[in-house]
């Protein structure tokens, strides 16, 4: 209506299910499943004096060049974009007359600032650049208020927000985004950072693969020492091959002491009393991207329909419903009895529009993995059509099977 604003989107229905969908996934992965970690949830807003210690405020940056010409800003980098940038000017001409096209790379801070209060001088604060900071300073009440012992981590999934220069590619990088991250507290041993910065890089890439990236899609690249955030002893990413290149959309992180350091944390071992600085392995995931990304994978393109062959536990919609058609209202009732004995378990859709064929072609194109139809014959034996999106093979199974046979299929296809 307004234009929006760079940097900033908003899901709909369907996104905002895939979303939740993930972060659920996610969730169950790395905090239900383990006996290792705990969950939290910190605020967005924290006492500034957490970006003062955590480094944040002096090194939280990007380095940019700037175009001579026009004025735009690239992250420096960027290779490609900056090679894509320079065919839009004569380039030849310039660099001629005036020299080379780009500044010198400048650093800009990326925290995005915010003032509270109602009277001057009103408090500057920060909206987090990354969930993490609120993990390291509640370091301490998890320590204290659960039985964690080291090695442990603590799971949060949240906002985070950067003033990024150069936002693109859809949800890629945006100035708003969610992060889904792990701290997992260790000895300050070489041997055990090896060990756990190894054990976390291969168990994310299995997560992703089980969900349905494609092997070749996915690779780990280490960072380059120049590259490396502040806070990081070594950094490797995981990336996806999108249609705009290899990015990055997880980052594994060997954080050293490096923050509970600065906030002056230490832990004390129960069983032999020493007291030490915990080393943090982290797992640093964006929900945006991975969503962004699992879409990209799963777009699929037949001869007759388009798919959207997402993971059944990532689907917007679980199940579909449909009476075969829309003006026996004896279907019709069977139908909604048979939707709302399944909505209690799973996201489920309804649709009694048009013929069954477009009906199916719509709920592929969002992905739905099953589809049930109420016919004549439901009415008589109690057995419905289910219909599974990705072979688009059906078969007849009783009402009251139902629920338990979906259950199955999406058991089978967890991780
Ligand atoms: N706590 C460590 C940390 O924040 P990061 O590599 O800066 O590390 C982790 O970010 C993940 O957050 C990235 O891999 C990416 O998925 C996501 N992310 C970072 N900046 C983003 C942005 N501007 N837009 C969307 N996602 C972003």
């Amino acid at each position: 209506m307004y234009g929006g604003i760079t940097g900033f989107w908003d899901y709909g229905p369907m996104g905002t299910l895939l979303k939740q969908n993930l972060k659920n996934v996610w969730w169950k992965t790395m905090v239900q499943l383990r006996d290792d970690v705990v969950g939290m949830d910190s605020a967005i807003i924290m006492n500034p004096a957490v970006w003062e210690a955590s480094g944040h405020t002096q090194a939280f940056a990007d380095p940019l060049v700037e175009c001579k010409v026009c004025h735009k800003r690239f992250r420096a980098d960027k290779e490609e974009e900056i090679n894509a940038h320079k065919k839009e000017h004569n380039i030849n001409e310039f660099e001629k007359l005036h020299g080379e096209l780009w500044t010198d790379p400048k650093q800009f801070n990326l925290l995005t600032e915010v003032y509270l209060g109602v009277t001057e001088p009103k408090q500057k604060a920060y909206l987090r650049g990354e969930i993490t900071q609120g993990v390291f300073v509640n370091f301490q009440n998890v320590v204290d208020s659960t039985r964690v012992k080291i090695p442990f981590g603590i799971a949060q999934v949240g906002k985070a927000f950067r003033n990024e220069i150069t936002p693109g590619n859809f949800t890629f990088r945006t100035r708003e985004f969610e992060q889904m991250e792990m701290e997992y507290f260790i000895k300050p041993d070489e041997a055990e950072g090896e060990k756990w910065f190894s054990y976390w890089k291969e168990e994310r890439m299995k997560w992703y693969q089980s969900l349905g990236i494609k092997s070749e899609n996915l690779r780990l690249r280490d960072h380059r020492d120049d590259e490396r955030a502040h806070y990081a002893r070594k950094a490797t990413d995981i990336e996806y091959q999108a249609p705009f290149g290899w990015s990055e959309f997880e980052g594994i992180h060997h954080r050293g002491d490096w923050d509970l350091g600065r906030h002056k944390r230490t832990y004390r071992d129960p069983q032999t009393g020493e007291t030490y600085t915990p080393w943090v392995i982290e797992t640093s995931g964006g929900v945006d991207r991975a969503m962004l990304f699992f879409l990209l994978e799963a777009y699929t393109k037949e001869e007759k329909r388009i798919v959207l062959k997402l993971h059944p536990l990532l689907a917007p919609t679980t199940v579909a419903v449909f009476p075969l058609v829309a003006n026996k209202p004896e279907l019709a009732e069977k139908a909604r009895s048979v939707y709302n004995l399944l909505k209690t378990d799973y996201q489920t859709g309804w649709d009694d529009r048009g013929n069954i064929g477009k009906r199916y072609l719509a709920q592929d194109e969002t992905g739905t993995p099953f589809c049930i139809t109420i016919d004549f014959t439901t009415l008589e034996d109690g057995t419905v059509t289910i219909r599974f999106r990705d072979t688009a093979k059906q078969e007849r199974i009783p009402v009251d099977k139902l629920s338990e046979i979906i259950r199955v299929h999406l058991k089978e296809d967890f991780i």
